[in-house]
C-alpha cells in the first residue's frame, strides 16, 4: 500500500533562475525505509519539503505536478496543494538537517510535550506519547534536561521525539547525522533501524553518506540536479557503480574494492558490506 505518490513534480524558488525539482515521480510504500543520496544541491532537502506540503503552502514558487499523501487509517488522499501543512504535518513529519534549528523549549520533556499540546490531545495521552517517544529515541532519564546542554546525537534525537510523538505516518529526516561525530551518527541511525523494525515507522531517510542507506533501505532514489537519475534496491545501485562515482557520492569502501575486483574479474559480484566482501573473497 502506498502512502505517498508524487507525480512529475516540478519546482522553481521564487527569484530563482533553474529549477530545483524536475519532473520527479516515485511513491513510498507503506512501511518501508526509502533512501535517498545525491550530491549537494541536487533537490534533496527541496523535495523533502515537498512531502508535508511547506511547498508550496509555505514557501512559494513554481510549482507543478502533484503529491499526494494518503492516510492509511482512513484511506484517505490528500493533495499538498489543497490541504494545510497543519493537517499533513500529523501524517508526514519532518525533521531538519539541524537539530538546534527545531528546539527551543527548556527541558527534553517540555520539547516533545510543544507539538503535542497543539494537537488537542488529552493530558494522560500526552505524557503516554512523551513517554514512548523518548524510550523509542534513547532518551528516558533526560526529561529534565536542558536541551541546549545535550550531545549532538542527543538533540538530533529528541528533534526525532518531538516529531514522533505526533505519531506520523511517515517520518521525513534530512540529513539527520550530517553534523554528528561517529558516535551520534551510530546513535542516531540506530533509531532509524530501530523506527523500522520494531515499530513499522515508514521512514524516508537523506543522507550524503551511503553506508547505511545501501545496507539498510529497502529501496534508493539518487537525484542529480533535481532529478531522480536512479531508483532501486541497494543491490540494483550496487550496479551502477560507474554512476554514483560519477555524481561523487561517498560509497561504502566494500563496494568501491569490489567494484575494483570486479573489474579485474577477481570476484563476479559487487559487495555491498565488509562481510559480503570479506565472502567473496573467501576470507582465510
Ligand atoms: N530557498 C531557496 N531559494 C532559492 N534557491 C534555493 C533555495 N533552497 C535551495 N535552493 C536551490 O535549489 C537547489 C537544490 O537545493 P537543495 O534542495 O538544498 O539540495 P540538496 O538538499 O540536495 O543539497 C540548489 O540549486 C539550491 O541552490
Ligand atoms: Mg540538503
Amino acid at each position: 500500500m502506498k502512502v505517498i505518490r508524487v507525480e512529475n513534480l516540478s519546482f522553481r524558488y521564487r527569484r530563482a533562475r533553474r529549477y530545483s525539482l524536475r519532473e520527479v515521480s516515485f511513491e513510498v510504500k507503506r512501511g518501508e525505509l526509502l533512501g535517498i543520496i545525491g550530491p549537494s544541491g541536487s533537490g534533496k532537502s527541496t523535495l523533502c519539503l515537498t512531502l508535508n506540503g511547506i511547498i508550496p503552502g509555505s514557501i512559494k514558487g513554481e510549482f507543478s505536478g502533484d503529491v499526494v499523501v494518503r492516510d492509511p487509517a482512513t484511506g484517505e488522499e490528500y493533495n499538498t496543494r489543497e490541504v494545510p501543512v497543519s493537517k499533513l504535518s500529523t501524517l508526514v513529519g519532518l525533521v531538519l538537517q539541524n537539530p538546534e534549528s527545531q528546539l527551543f523549549n527548556m527541558t527534553v520533556e517540555e520539547e516533545v510535550a510543544f507539538g503535542l499540546e497543539n494537537l488537542g490531545l488529552e493530558r494522560d495521552e500526552i505524557l503516554r506519547r512523551i513517554q514512548w517517544a523518548l524510550e523509542v529515541t534513547g532518551l528516558r532519564g533526560l526529561e529534565k534536561e536542558f536541551p541546549p546542554g545535550l550531545s549532538g546525537g542527543e538533540k538530533q534525537r529528541l528533534a526525532i521525539a518531538s516529531i514522533l510523538a505526533m505519531k506520523p505516518e511517515v517520518l521525513v529526516l534530512d540529513e539527520p547525522t550530517s553534523q554528528l561525530d561517529p558516535v551520534g551518527r551510530r546513535e542516531v541511525l540506530g533509531v532509524v533501524s530501530l523506527l523500522k523494525k520494531e515499530h513499522g515507522i515508514t521512514v524516508i531517510l537523506v543522507d550524503h553518506n551511503t553506508d547505511y542507506i545501501l545496507r539498510h533501505a529497502d529501496r534508493v532514489l539518487v537525484m542529480k540536479e533535481g532529478r531522480v537519475i536512479l531508483e532501486g534496491t541497494p543491490r540494483e545501485l550496487a550496479e551502477e557503480v560507474e554512476t554514483l562515482k560519477e555524481l561523487g557520492v561517498k560509497l561504502p569502501p566494500s563496494l568501491e574494492i569490489s567494484h575494483e575486483l570486479r573489474k579485474r574479474g577477481i570476484v563476479k559480484t559487487p559487495a555491498l558490506t565488509e562481510e559480503e566482501l570479506l565472502s567473496l573473497i573467501g576470507s582465510p
